[in-house]
């Protein structure tokens, strides 16, 4: 027995984080179903095959670690963690910790961290971000559920971890499904900003006419501003591109058709269970759906007409469009962090919405100089909506006057604006003393009544001049 920890599934995420693991000097303890990949895996590792023990069954690769034992699965989510945690319970102790590090639905995360309670092994669940590369070389590590076993841990999953300046990107943020909750969220987040830059650069290449590389050199320009994130300079990088067969570039000859995995989707419906608005995120799942109405979308076409006026430059500027996205990224992290509170309320969580913040700022999709803000704001005043953070206020006051500018002119010039419409619909409600719900209670009242609460004095229950009788 000598490995430091044990990982099951060496699918490509599982790989690079075996090797990532064996690069910061520990003794890792592989297994995969199929043996010739775990073969595989050790005799392509390289230098680093000396701190790689492939096992080719599971009772090998259990006695081959350290106790007490710490296995990550990295297998596909859902029914493939429920087997293995059964073939693995058995040879592992109740001190033993199993790990979960896939992209799992958090309610069974919560579930299995449950089952095992009384019996042991230990579970953790834990939001690996950064695509292959993060996983390789440095991801961002959401962790939650058993706190002891963190703490165990710990020095190898940060060490392993992306580092902002010197701090490592991996925290534990609370017990059972904490952490693939923040995973969660931090996917909706990942959504709902990739949509919005989606939807200027539609402005861009709908509205202007902007080729391909037009568009790179804007993404270029924002990267060294306010926008600076991994998700706009990849945006730069792709729209550069140009497709090796047809010479065109690579953007234009890509369908737009966008799958998903539904990450996304479970953060919208977790904002619904939970009461907490979240526009941006919904209209960013909406938006991939609408993606894969082709056929309709062609029928419509047909129909109707195309929707794109051209826009000139001159009506909405790029500046404008810049400014219109961090309007938008500020609000729907608004929005991705009332989430969170709201489910660490639900669930009696820590939830450090500071630390959420940095471990963001390195190694994750998501990951931007506005984050280091936003960490600052959150350890300020955790309870309060980022929006109303003095520094956010400053950059709300200055941008959301673009971000009016640039829904009201998508709409005029037919150009879908799903999400930045829903970021400007949230800061306009979030900041109307009086809504309209009063006519909704009104509604209520007279066709169910359902009762409601009156401006002028306290109590519940009143009725309007229409009840019956
Ligand atoms: C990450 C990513 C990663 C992946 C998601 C999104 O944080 O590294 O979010 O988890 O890209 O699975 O995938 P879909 O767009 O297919 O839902």
């Amino acid at each position: 027995a000598g490995a430091d920890i044990g990982l099951v599934g060496l699918g490509t995420m599982g790989a690079n984080l075996a090797l990532n693991i064996a690069e910061n000097g520990f003794k890792i303890a592989v297994y995969n179903r199929t043996t010739a990949k775990t073969v595989a895996f050790h005799e392509n590792a390289g230098d680093l095959a000396g701190n790689v023990v492939p096992a080719l069954d599971l009772e090998n690769f259990v006695q081959s670690l350290k106790r007490p034992r710490a296995v990550i699965l990295m297998v596909p989510a859902g029914e493939a963690v429920d087997a293995q945690i059964q073939a693995l319970a058995p040879l592992l102790d109740w001190e033993d910790l199993i790990i979960d590090a896939g992209n799992a639905d958090y309610h069974d995360t919560n579930l299995r961290a449950q089952a095992t309670m009384n019996s042991g092994p230990r579970f953790m669940g834990i939001g690996v971000s950064g695509g292959e590369e993060g996983a390789r070389h440095g991801p961002s590590i959401m962790a939650g559920g058993a706190k002891d076993g963190w703490d165990e841990v710990a020095p190898i999953l940060k060490a392993i971890s992306a580092k902002y300046e010197d701090s490592p990107c991996a925290a534990h943020l609370g017990e059972a499904g904490a952490g693939h909750l923040v995973k969660t969220v931090h996917n909706g987040i990942e959504y709902a900003d990739m949509q919005m830059i989606a939807e200027v650069y539609g402005i861009m290449r709908d509205g202007y006419g902007y080729t391909a590389v037009q568009t790179a050199e804007v993404f270029e320009a924002w990267d060294r501003g306010a926008l600076q994130s991994y998700l706009i300079k990849i945006s730069g990088k792709v729209s550069r591109a140009v497709d090796p067969e047809t010479a065109a570039p690579m953007l234009d000859v890509i369908l737009d058709r966008a799958g998903q995995k539904g990450t996304g989707r479970w953060t919208a419906i977790e904002a619904l269970m939970l009461s907490t608005p979240m526009g941006t995120i919904e209209a960013a799942v909406g938006a991939r759906n609408m993606s894969a109405l082709i056929g309709k979308r062609r029928q419509g076409q047909a129909l109707f007409g195309p929707s794109v006026q051209k826009m000139s430059s001159d009506q909405i500027a790029p500046s404008l469009l810049e400014a219109a996205l961090i309007a938008g990224k500020i609000i729907c992290y608004a929005q991705g962090f009332e989430l969170i509170s709201a489910a660490a309320k639900q669930y009696d969580w820590s939830m450090p919405l500071a630390d959420i913040a940095r471990i963001w700022r390195a190694g994750c999709i998501i990951r931007s100089s506005m984050l280091n803000d936003m960490a600052s704001a959150l350890s300020d005043d955790p309870d309060r909506n980022l929006m109303f953070a003095p520094y956010f206020a400053e950059r709300l006051k200055e941008t959301h006057e673009a971000l009016r500018a640039v829904v009201a002119q998508g709409a005029m010039h037919g150009l879908p604006v799903p999400a930045l419409s829903a970021a400007l619909s949230y800061f306009d409600t979030m900041r109307t003393e009086r809504s309209t719900a009063n006519l909704l209670q009104a509604q209520r009242d007279f066709f169910g009544a359902h009762g409601f609460e009156r401006v002028d004095r306290e109590g519940k229950g009143f009725h309007g001049p229409w009840a019956m009788g």
